[in-house]
Formats: C-alpha cells, sequence, structure tokens
C-alpha cells in the first residue's frame, strides 16, 4: 500500500495543525479536510479540488457542544434534527460566527455542519482543538468516493488519505437549510425525506434553478462518470439498441443480462441501503472499463430510492 495512505491518526492530526489537507473517512463519503481556523489550508482544499470559489464547504465538528463555536443562532427545529440524526449523514445550513471565514461559506451568512458518524474521524477530531471543513474528496464533478484507495487514484501523493475503509453509507449527506425556522432539503442524501419529516413534519424541497444554486452539489453536472450513461425503467427495451456495442449494466437486484459486457448488481435482496452503499464505487469501476455506455436503472422512488436517482440523473448530465 503507497505510503500516503495511513492509519495512524497522530500523523494526520500533526499535518493538519502543520495546514495540510487530509482526505478524512466519513460514513457518507471521503472528506478533504482541513483546520477552518487556517484560511491558506482552506484555500488548498479548493486548489486541490479544483474547486470554483463559489461552492461553499461544511464544518465537521465532534459534538453538538462545539455547534455554538461555529453557528450563531439554532432553530428549534434544526436542533430536533441535529439530536435525531448527529452523529449522521445530515448537514444543517445556520448563521455563521463572525469566526467562520467567507472562504469556507463562499461570503454567505450561513454555515454549513455535521458531526459525521465514523470512529476513526471522530477520535481523529476529539485530539483536535479545532473542527475541519471538508467537501467530498473528489475533483470537482467527479464520482464521490467511498474507500481511500479511490481518493489516492484521483490525487495520488499529494494528499494524505486517513483510511477508514468503506464507507457505510456510501451518499453524501441531506442537507437541510432553514427559510424563516422552518426546514428546507437543499440536496437530498444520506438520511431519507420521510426520515427528515418524522422528526419535523413536511418540508420544502428546494428546487432553485441550476445554474444559481443553493448548494453546488445541485449543479446539473456532478458525480459525472467519463463514459456516457443512460437510465431505464426497463432493460429489455433499451439494451437491443447496443447490440455491437461494449455495454456495461448497473442494476438494482437483477444479475442476467444478455450481449452486456459487465453488470454491477447493486443489492441482490433489493436493499435501498446496500445499494446506496455500492453505488459510487460500481459507478467509478465500471468508469474505468473503457465502455461504449453505463446503462443504469432507475429506483424505486422512495427513501433512499430518491437519493440514488438524484445521483444517476446528476451522473448522466453532460
Ligand atoms: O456527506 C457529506 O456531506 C460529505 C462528507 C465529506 O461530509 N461532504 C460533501 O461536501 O458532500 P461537498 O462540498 O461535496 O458538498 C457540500 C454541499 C455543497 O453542495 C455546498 O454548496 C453545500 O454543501 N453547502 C455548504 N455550505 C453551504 C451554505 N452555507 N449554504 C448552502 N449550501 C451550502
Ligand atoms: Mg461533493
Amino acid at each position: 500500500m503507497d505510503t500516503s495512505i495511513t492509519t495512524d491518526l497522530e500523523l494526520c492530526r500533526t499535518l493538519l495543525k502543520e495546514g495540510e489537507v487530509v482526505a478524512i473517512p466519513t460514513e457518507t463519503v471521503y472528506g478533504l479536510a482541513a483546520n477552518i481556523f487556517d484560511s491558506q489550508a482552506v484555500e488548498k482544499i479548493f486548489s486541490v479540488k479544483k474547486r470554483p470559489r463559489f461552492n461553499p464547504l461544511i464544518v465537521h465538528i465532534k459534538d453538538l457542544g462545539s455547534l455554538k463555536s461555529v453557528v450563531e443562532k439554532v432553530p428549534e427545529k434544526a436542533l430536533l434534527l441535529a439530536k435525531e440524526f448527529w452523529p449522521g449523514p445530515l448537514t444543517l445550513i445556520l448563521p455563521k460566527k463572525d469566526g467562520i471565514s467567507d472562504i469556507i461559506t463562499a461570503g454567505k451568512p450561513t454555515v454549513g455542519v455535521r458531526i459525521p458518524n465514523h470512529k476513526t474521524t471522530l477520535e481523529l477530531l476529539k485530539g483536535l482543538s479545532f473542527p475541519v471543513a471538508a467537501p467530498s474528496a473528489n475533483p470537482f464533478t467527479r464520482i464521490s468516493p467511498t474507500s481511500a484507495i479511490q481518493v489516492f487514484d484521483y490525487f495520488g501523493k499529494s494528499v494524505t488519505v486517513l483510511d477508514g475503509g468503506q464507507c457505510e453509507i456510501g451518499l453524501e449527506s441531506t442537507i437541510v437549510g432553514f427559510e424563516d425556522d422552518e426546514p428546507v432539503v437543499y440536496r437530498k442524501g444520506g438520511i431519507p425525506l420521510e426520515s427528515i419529516e418524522a422528526i419535523v413534519g413536511p418540508v420544502k424541497i428546494n428546487s432553485k434553478s441550476e445554474s444559481e444554486p443553493v448548494a453546488p452539489g445541485m449543479l446539473l453536472k456532478h458525480y459525472s462518470p467519463r463514459t456516457r450513461l443512460l437510465l431505464t425503467e426497463d432493460f429489455d427495451a433499451i439494451l437491443p439498441d447496443f447490440k455491437g456495442s461494449k455495454v456495461g449494466v448497473l442494476s438494482f437486484s437483477r444479475t442476467e443480462f444478455e450481449n452486456v459486457s459487465y453488470v454491477k448488481t447493486l443489492s441482490l435482496a433489493r436493499d435501498l441501503q446496500e445499494a446506496a452503499k455500492n453505488l459510487f464505487q460500481s459507478l467509478y469501476e465500471l468508469d474505468r472499463l473503457n465502455l461504449d455506455v453505463i446503462i443504469a436503472e432507475i429506483f424505486p422512488k422512495t427513501g433512499l430510492g430518491l437519493t440514488i436517482n438524484d445521483r444517476l440523473e446528476r451522473a448522466r448530465a453532460t
């Protein structure tokens, strides 16, 4: 294994204290982390990722008590959600404290914050005197990484990766903002909409134009493979059109296909959680096979199926 992939927490803490960027595991996807109070370190995240400056970062804190060092005000429904889902795949967008720099928030008066549910990263954070800002550890518009080796494939030795195994959730966090203290979902994610609504009642879904995203995870072209990607509800109807082509298939539970070069099945048991966990890794692997086309199944339009479909639609956009 390459030396830039490590399990040495103390090394990672030292690098972060020295103003370096370190890739960290979370339950959703790997993140590219830096000390939130070191502007130069935060700048490095943007240059490593080639991420546009208008796209703000999520601050990762170690516990609920740290929230007040980052945000000014917590609406009642935000606190309910935090208490229910943290540590976990929920990002809250809240009014920022003055000390949170404009580089992190892209000049916005709000900041995205969450407690990641990953043992290694929580241990890392508990040994630091500062939270870390971290976007997903992929170059801008590429598929988010769910394993240490995938981060290494993207950035090579330029970034040290803390290895925490394969991400359990496999999809980015659900992002919830507040308008007049009422929750608005800005990005579908690892916590299904139904679970959010079970805690705070019906929520608005923000469908702002893609060219002016509230959360640029909403930029239409995102999570993209290089290979052409098509979505279908009926493989048998679409596959005959691709006779003679090198076709890869991404299916929910089906395994048998004719005239297909490669099949990735996300969950034999038709378990949406298992499918979500395997989604990005499978798409990434198919993308490396030099196929003419990847054909992916449209998932059931419920629970995490909605998040999976959201990611597939963005991955398809060109
Ligand atoms: O699961 C996750 O959220 C992962 C892990 C590493 O925590 N992180 C992640 O970060 O997906 P990123 O940067 O790829 O996506 C964060 C999203 C972006 O779409 C960004 O625009 C939005 O959060 N965001 C951050 N701060 C915001 C703010 N103040 N207002 C609106 N959107 C914000
Ligand atoms: Mg991202």
